[in-house]
């Protein structure tokens, strides 16, 4: 049984947990997913399209507009979303400790200057589940914060094949990406950074 590389206000950082070519076979499978449901910039409910694009694998997808933040059964297409790949549920299933399997594999694209503010993941019904993310191209500095808005933060660079696992007290801590450094790494055809989070909605 391997251990995170070290514990940062609760949630567990893995550092350089997917070797190359897992990265490599994992974006495979995210083509696929991106093919069936292709990426989109949604509204914050302060009207504001998020700097981010984002699709969904699994039985649920997240989703943003006017009226809040949710889960949606259906790509905004109203086509149904596509599995979550089984490289990614590999991952869920090593480092998450928990018997459910994940609804929603959320896939965020941060190309040259996205970033995404602080918030917590709290759209989900139960927080005993953890949530697993998982970074894939350029290098992001990622900021933690505490259980409540504001405070003091401290922030760390997230690699491609770096695994976080935001379980337990660390579950509702305040987290955000700053920025990503474009171009630092290969992986992405066109560059860029994707984020997957796997998480338990109902
Ligand atoms: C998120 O909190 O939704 C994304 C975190 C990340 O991009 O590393
Ligand atoms: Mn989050």
């Amino acid at each position: 049984m391997s251990l995170p590389s070290k514990v940062v206000r609760g949630l567990e950082i893995w550092t350089e947990y997917l070797e190359d070519n897992e990265q490599k076979r994992m974006v495979d499978d995210l083509r696929i997913v991106v093919a069936s449901a292709p990426l989109f910039s949604p509204d914050t409910p302060y009207g504001k399209p998020m700097s981010v694009k984002m699709t969904s694998a699994g039985r649920f997808g997240w989703y943003s507009d006017r009226s809040g933040y949710r889960y949606i059964a259906e790509h905004p297409s109203g086509c149904a979303w596509p599995p979550i790949p089984r490289s990614v549920m590999r991952v869920w299933n090593s480092v998450a400790e928990c018997e459910r399997q994940p609804d929603c594999c959320l896939v965020n694209y941060y190309m040259q200057g996205s970033k995404m503010g602080m918030h917590r993941d709290s759209d989900e019904a139960n927080f005993e589940f953890p949530v697993v993310s998982i970074s894939l191209g350029d290098s992001a500095l990622f900021r933690i914060g505490n259980l409540n808005r504001g405070g003091k933060t401290e922030s760390l660079w997230l690699r491609s094949g770096d695994v976080v696992v935001m379980g337990g007290e660390g579950r509702l801590v305040y987290h955000g990406v700053d920025r990503i450094e474009f171009g630092s790494s290969s992986l992405l055809r066109n560059g860029g950074r994707v984020n997957l989070t796997l998480r338990v909605v109902d």
